[in-house]
Parts: structure tokens; C-alpha cells; sequence
């Protein structure tokens, strides 16, 4: 691409979209210019806040035609690079197509601009008597349409799966500024190849999604947590089969957290209390979500008695109250202030066979240690779903051991036959080990169908795998 055609899609999208649609230079906010990964910043030649689907399609078209490269933004809390612009770049941000549509109790559904905030979505479902059950730290600043493009998990995976599991219906905008809308609401649609499914998780390498329709459930009735001190990892286990078993489709939450973990978040996170009075191997954040008080509140306390008489537990604290739940949260909520407190450093979202967590946090956190002068980590994560988070680093350093870091962690997760991404997806900083997780067919078929529905390779290129 050259200046001559950046000023030439400046000149074209000014006059289609209107002047403040569209920025260059020193206008371009300082947050356009990174996501939440590691990396240095870096601007685009051009931002364009979009306000519909159609000036998406001009975007799109515009650029298509003259070899100038886009990238979709969101809220921008990435953690792989995925949204941070190319040289050169347009960054095509959602951040103007904010509000719900539509509410369809029948349905259960809910139809939204895909730059909507994920929190306002909550907010939207809980007001209308329902649930939107995708949460995660990020919750005030990512948009719906970041999180479907990451295939987004988080917190209760266990109970309502990912992003993925929570699309219905999707408008999305083309590489060649096509829009194609199937704002579908039915559960069950058979007619053909699921196409939407393409676009969740693709991390806007195949098309800008515009709109989606969510699926909802009923709003919980009633929310209970206990925060658990264990031993040893055999009990974390076997905590986690008596939940599954006693508090069946009740249980919405089983977040790990090692002490190396629970040190920083109750020691130097800000308003996180630590519930516990003694110090245990692990802790375990296990949330029921139940539909009548007066059933499920007395089985989730018989539940925690029980684990404490066979031994499984060490120590609770158990919720008394909707401010008691949101308390246990803050431990956990507490990794998205580690960039505060512990300053640069690089984080991990591994998928690893239950089983296996332990012995791997072992081998990772002695391996990191013995390779990398300096090198601290620490452990937490979606364990029951198979997902564990590496926080590590070495202090002060500035920049970070990164290739000698991934090289410890990602070797390991080979050893260990695990995925090195989980729910954060590949962006930039992961691709070149994106073969450690995926065959050369599976790469080679995703390249295909890049080269399929973007012919011209605009959209995010060099995002997750290169094609050229
Ligand atoms: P962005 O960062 O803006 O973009 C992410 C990717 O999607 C980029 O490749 C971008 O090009 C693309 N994209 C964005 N919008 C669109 C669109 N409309 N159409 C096409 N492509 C698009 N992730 C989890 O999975 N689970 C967690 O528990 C979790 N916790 C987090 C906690 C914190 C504190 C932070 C900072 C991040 C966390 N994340 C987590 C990572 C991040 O929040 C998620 O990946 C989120 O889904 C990204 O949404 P976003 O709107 O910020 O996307
Ligand atoms: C979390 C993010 C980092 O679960 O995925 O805290
Ligand atoms: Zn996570």
C-alpha cells in the first residue's frame, strides 16, 4: 500500500462519511493505537468510527479497492494483539454502534449493535427479567462484537459454554463490503453450512460483525458462592466432582487460584479482602446459580458442611448475601488490576486436560525460574474448564524475556498435548506457535477459507496465521 492511496481513502471515506467519521494523524485517540497485549503501541493512518452497517460496507469497499489493510476494533481489552493496528492501517472501530435493538421475551433474545459494551448488555437482560450469562473481567470496556470475534469464555463457561454458544443470528460485513444479515432467533436452524459459526472466534480476519442476536436465559433466582481453602490439588478434584455431582445444573463457577495468585490479588489489589483466616495451597471460587432461595440455599450449604466433614475443604466462607458474592468476586476480578500492580508482564490463557494442571503449573513455574534469571509466576483459571492463566515475568525488566518466556510455556503445553490458546485466541503474539496446537491440515484448511472470503487479503492480514 502507499501514501498516495491512504490519502486517497482518507479523501473518499471523509466525503462518504462525513469528516468525523473519520481521523488521521494526531487526531487518532492514544487507545485506537494498542489493545491490552503486551505490545508497543503502534497507530493506524486512519480511524474510522463507523455508525452503521452500510458505511462498514464503504469501509470495507473503499479499501478492498484501493490494497489499504483494516482492522476491526472493539472495547480493545484483547490480549493477543488482535485489534492493535498495522502499519498503515485503517482501524475500523464498532465503538459508535452501541444500544440493544430489540428484546424478544418469547424468544428469549436479544438483538445489539456490535459495539454494545458487554456490561450494557448484562444490564439490558437483567432489567428485562433475563440473563445474558457471558461475563468476564473486562465486562465495562469490551464490546459484544470483540467478544464473539475472540470466541470469548470467562467466567461461567461451566454452566452456559462460550461466546460461541450464546450467537443465534448474525449481520456481518464482507472483506468485499457484502453485507450479509441472517438475524436469526431460533435455536435450532439446519438449512445449510452454520455460517455465523465462521465468524465467531476468527478474530475479524473474515468479516466485521455489525449485529447479533444473543440468546437469553432465565435471570437466576437466587446466587450463592464459597470460597474454599484445599491442600492439595487431589482435593481441588475432588471438590469439583462432588459440585458437579451435588449442586448439578446449579453450579455456574469453578475458578482456581494458587497462592502465588491469591498473594498479589488480597495483598496488593486494592478493596480485595481475603475471607479466609488461614493461608491453604489453593483456593477455590465455586458460584451456584439456583432458581427457588429455599431449596437451593440450604442444598449449597449442606453441600459445603459435606465437603468440610470428608476433608475435601480445609476452610470456607460462605455467602450470606448478594454483597458477600460480589466480595469472593473481587479475588478474582483482581487480575484485571495486575497491570497495576505488578507492572509489564506477559499473560497466558493455556487449555490443558483437568488432571494435569497441577504438575504443569509445577513444571512451568521450576522451568521459569531455572531458564530466566529473575523469572516470577503465578497460577489461576477457568480450571474446570480445562483453562489455566500464567501471569509471568521478571520484574523490572524492561523489555520482558518474551521469546524465552512463550519458548517455557509453550514448550511445556506440547509436552502436556494442550492448546496454547483457550478463550483469548492467537492475534499476533501467538502465531508463530500456533502450530504446537493446530496440524499443517488444520493450518492449511484455515488458509483456505481466508483465501476464500478474502481474497485480497484485507482484513486484519497477518492476524493469527499468514496466507502469503
Ligand atoms: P478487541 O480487543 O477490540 O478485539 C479483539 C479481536 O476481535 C481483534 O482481533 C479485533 O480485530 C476483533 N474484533 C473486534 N470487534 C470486531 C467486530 N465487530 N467484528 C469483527 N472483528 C472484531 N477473555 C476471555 O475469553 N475470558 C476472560 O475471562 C477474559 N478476561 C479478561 C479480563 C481482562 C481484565 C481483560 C483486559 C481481558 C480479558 N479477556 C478475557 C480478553 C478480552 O476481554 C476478550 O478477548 C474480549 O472478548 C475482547 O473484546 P473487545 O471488544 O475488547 O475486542
Ligand atoms: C481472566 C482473563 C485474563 O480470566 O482471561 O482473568
Ligand atoms: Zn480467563
Amino acid at each position: 500500500m502507499t501514501e498516495e492511496a491512504i490519502r486517497q481513502v482518507y479523501k473518499n471515506l471523509s466525503a462518504a462519511l462525513g469528516v468525523k467519521a473519520v481521523l488521521a494523524g494526531a487526531d487518532i485517540p492514544v487507545r485506537n493505537r494498542n489493545d491490552w497485549s503486551s505490545l508497543a503501541p503502534n497507530a493506524p493512518a486512519i480511524l474510522v468510527r463507523s455508525e452503521t452497517t452500510e458505511a462498514v460496507a464503504i469501509v470495507m469497499k473503499t479499501c478492498q479497492a484501493l490494497g489499504v489493510p483494516v482492522v476491526p476494533q472493539g472495547g480493545l481489552t484483547g490480549l493477543s494483539g488482535g485489534a492493535r493496528p498495522l502499519d498503515g492501517c485503517v482501524a475500523l472501530s464498532l465503538e459508535r454502534m452501541n444500544g440493544v435493538i430489540e428484546i424478544d421475551p418469547a424468544a428469549s433474545t436479544m438483538t445489539v449493535l456490535a459495539g454494545t459494551p458487554l456490561q450494557v448488555v448484562q444490564t439490558a437482560a437483567d432489567e428485562a427479567d433475563l440473563y445474558f450469562a457471558l461475563d468476564l473481567g473486562a465486562r465495562g470496556s469490551c464490546a459484544i462484537g470483540g467478544n464473539v470475534s475472540t470466541n470469548a469464555g470467562g467466567n461461567r463457561v461451566i454452566r452456559y459454554g462460550m461466546a460461541r454458544d450464546m450467537v443465534l443470528g448474525m449481520e456481518v460485513v464482507l472483506p468485499d463490503g457484502t453485507i450479509i444479515s441472517n438475524l436469526n432467533k431460533m435455536l435450532k436452524n439446519n438449512s445449510g453450512y452454520d455460517l455465523r459459526q465462521l465468524f465467531v472466534g476468527s478474530e475479524g480476519t473474515l468479516g466485521v460483525i455489525t449485529k447479533l442476536v444473543l440468546r437469553l436465559f432465565p435471570k437466576p433466582a437466587h446466587t450463592m458462592a464459597a470460597l474454599c481453602g484445599l491442600a492439595d490439588y487431589d482435593s481441588v478434584l475432588a471438590l469439583l466432582t462432588s459440585a458437579r455431582r451435588r449442586l448439578g445444573p446449579t453450579l455456574s463457577a469453578f475458578e482456581v487460584m494458587w497462592p502465588d495468585y491469591w498473594e498479589v490479588a488480597t495483598g496488593k489489589v486494592q478493596n480485595v479482602r481475603d475471607p479466609l483466616a488461614k493461608e491453604h495451597a489453593f483456593y477455590v471460587l465455586v458460584e451456584a446459580q439456583g432458581t427457588d432461595e429455599s431449596v437451593d440455599g440450604p442444598r449449597f450449604q449442606s453441600w459445603t458442611e459435606g465437603a468440610f466433614e470428608a476433608g475435601t475443604i480445609e476452610d470456607a466462607a460462605v455467602s450470606q448475601s448478594l454483597s458477600d458474592v460480589q466480595a469472593f468476586w473481587a479475588t478474582r476480578d483482581a487480575a484485571a488490576d495486575f497491570k497495576l500492580v505488578l507492572g509489564p508482564h506477559m499473560a497466558f490463557d493455556i487449555g490443558l486436560a483437568v488432571g494435569d494442571m497441577e504438575a504443569y503449573a509445577q513444571r512451568c513455574r521450576d522451568k521459569l525460574a531455572a531458564d530466566i534469571p529473575g523469572c516470577r509466576s503465578l497460577f489461576y483459571g477457568h480450571i474446570a474448564d480445562g483453562n489455566l492463566h500464567i501471569i509471568a515475568h521478571v520484574p523490572g525488566a524492561e523489555p520482558q524475556p518474551a521469546s524465552q518466556i512463550n519458548a517455557v510455556v509453550y514448550g511445556l503445553v506440547g509436552e502436556f498435548a494442550g492448546t496454547i490458546s483457550a478463550e483469548h485466541g492467537i492475534g499476533t503474539t501467538k502465531k508463530p506457535y500456533l502450530p504446537f496446537s493446530r496440524s499443517p491440515g488444520e493450518l492449511d484448511l484455515m488458509r483456505k477459507i481466508k483465501r476464500a472470503i478474502d481474497p485480497a487479503n484485507i482484513l486484519n492480514p497477518t492476524k493469527i496465521l499468514d496466507v502469503e
